[in-house]
């Protein structure tokens, strides 16, 4: 069954909370996120990579509702990894933000993807900066 791609695709949100655990090896996949209340509500759009009915990859793309996007939460399931579907939903991604009028595509990560987001997605390295508002300091 092919891979395909969807630009404000459909999806549940029990998928994604499962999808976002295994990704990012955090909670337990049970404690329901309401992501799709949350990309309808402030995102330029979010795309979603399906293999029949399945999803296995998603990627964010929150937006300051002009020329800036950015890219949160791109993940794809360990068992489709290195196959592509990473590279793909970011290049969606980035054309659905140029078509939508964005000029500048952001995202921010750890060194360890500097592989992906550099050297396969395209993304020019810059600085950033991050301040966690949830630790004391
Ligand atoms: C990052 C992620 C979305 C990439 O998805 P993917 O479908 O495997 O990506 P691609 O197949 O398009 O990868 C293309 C190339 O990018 C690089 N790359 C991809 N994932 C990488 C990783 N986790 N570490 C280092 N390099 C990576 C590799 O060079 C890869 O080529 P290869 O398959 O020949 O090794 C996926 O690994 C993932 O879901 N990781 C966990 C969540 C996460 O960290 N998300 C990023 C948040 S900033």
């Amino acid at each position: 069954v092919p891979i395909a791609f969807a630009w404000r695709g459909d999806f549940e949100d029990r998928d994604l909370d499962a999808l976002h655990a295994a990704a990012f090896e955090m909670g337990d996949g049970r404690a329901e996120r309401a992501w799709r209340d949350q990309v309808t509500r402030h995102s330029l759009g979010w795309v979603v990579a399906t293999v029949g009915d399945r999803l296995v990859g998603f990627v964010n793309v929150p937006w300051d509702g002009g020329a800036h996007a950015w890219l949160q939460d791109a993940m794809v399931s360990a068992d489709c990894r290195h196959d592509g579907v990473g590279t793909q939903l970011v290049a969606v991604a980035r054309e659905e933000a140029r078509e939508a009028g964005c000029q500048w595509l952001h995202v921010d990560f750890d060194e360890a993807l500097h592989a992906f987001y550099v050297d396969r997605c395209g993304f020019v390295p810059s600085s950033a900066g991050l301040i966690s508002l949830t630790e004391a300091g």
